[in-house]
């Protein structure tokens, strides 16, 4: 089969010849790939900063977004049968007995370190034309869903954000029982790529008033989007962290979706009174800025604020994904359409993964 991958040893980004594969247990399903969403991870992999074949292999196949329909399902499969749509996780437990996450299935709160994540680490991706995953690990998607479900996977991430969030909060009469759970509260959303406008339209659907800080002075395309499903846009350039502040009021909520730390820390000192602040981005381990840490150390006692960080998801936030991207169709059908900026085909991988970033999500289809 064509697979997308890198060769870390000779710095290559290559079109690759890999083995088609096969059903090795009779939990496993074959999916024929539909789509397979860029993201900065597979571009940063391509900069070879990280990204580690699966031990044995020379290289790695890219690609841990996806969307696929199945082919063939092993006997002991139960809910999934051939021609449903799919959406699969990325990460895969590691085999110590003593991680309580992997053995409990949460292996997105990993213990030790060694779990592998498909297309990232030791293990290939989805930028090939067939894959074999166990169908715990699979997630349905109606058919309603197969041109949007692609981008269920960075929605996970705010599902399992907002999730932590809720759960910190649950130590204060935050929302309005029996109400949305934003429903009265502010959030603030940081940047305004894929991963912050998801997470500004999860924001809207949970009822918060939900203001995008991003750098990008407006008029332009994604703050026209985001004003587009009642977002109030606000760029970094013109407005400061303590005018946002003053216009927003209250910041109950901050959703980090920029991976930059300068204006993801003005942004921290600012949060609001028992704000909670969530951290997605990640950013290069060596950046440094000049942060008045007092300040934040203050506000944090004073202010009862909590900083959460997080990373991949779990399956209830990838069943959550799937709903919300339901409900993002019926609300705001062109909108969630125009995150997929473009739909490229396998060849086109080099410039979509080592030239210039364009648009907001950028798909690889192998039916196109
Ligand atoms: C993926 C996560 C993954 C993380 C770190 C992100 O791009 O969405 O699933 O855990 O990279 O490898
Ligand atoms: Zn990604």
């Amino acid at each position: 089969m064509k697979a997308v991958g890198v060769v870390p040893t000779k710095k290559e980004v290559a079109l690759l010849e890999h083995a088609e594969p096969n059903l090795s247990s009779a939990d496993q399903v074959r999916v024929k790939t539909l789509d397979v969403g860029i993201c900065g991870t597979d571009r940063e992999i391509c900069t070879f900063v990280y990204g580690d074949p699966p031990k044995g292999s020379d290289y790695l196949v890219l690609g841990h977004e996806a969307l696929g329909q199945v082919i063939e399902v092993g006997a002991e499969v139960k809910n999934l049968k051939v021609g449903d749509f799919v959406v699969p996780s990325v990460r895969r437990p590691c085999s110590d007995p003593i991680c309580r996450s992997c053995v409990a299935g949460l292996q997105d709160f990993c213990f030790t370190g060694d779990f592998v994540e498909r297309g990232i680490k030791e293990m290939h991706g989805y930028m090939t034309e067939q894959f074999v995953e166990a169908e715990r690990y699979l997630t349905a998607v109606p058919p309603e869903l197969r041109n949007l479900a692609v981008m269920a996977e960075p929605l996970t991430i705010a599902e399992k954000g907002f999730a932590q969030a809720y759960a910190v909060q649950s130590r204060l009469p935050w929302a309005t029982p029996g109400d949305q759970p934003g429903k009265g509260l502010n959030a603030v959303v940081i940047g305004a790529g894929p991963i912050g406008i998801l997470g500004a339209m999860k924001c809207i659907v949970e009822g918060f008033n939900t203001y995008v800080y991003s750098r990008s002075e407006a008029p332009n395309p994604k703050a026209d989007l985001l004003e587009s499903i009642g977002a109030e846009y606000i760029s970094n350039k013109v407005v400061s962290p303590a005018e946002l502040a003053a216009h927003v009021g209250n910041i109950d909520l901050v959703y980090e979706a920029v991976g930059v730390t300068s204006v993801s820390f003005d942004v921290l000192d600012v949060l609001g009174m028992n704000g909670v602040y969530i951290f997605t981005g990640i950013p290069e381990p060596d950046s440094r800025d000049d942060i008045a840490t007092g300040a934040l150390m203050r506000n944090m006692v004073l202010k009862n604020q909590a900083v959460v960080g997080t990373v991949n998801a779990d399956p209830n936030s990838f069943a959550e994904a799937i709903a919300d991207l339901g409900e993002f169709q019926r609300r705001w059908p062109k909108a969630i359409d125009s995150v997929i900026s473009g739909r490229f085909s396998l060849e086109d991988y080099e410039s979509l993964l080592v030239g210039k970033a364009t648009g907001i999500k950028n798909v690889i289809s192998f039916d196109a």
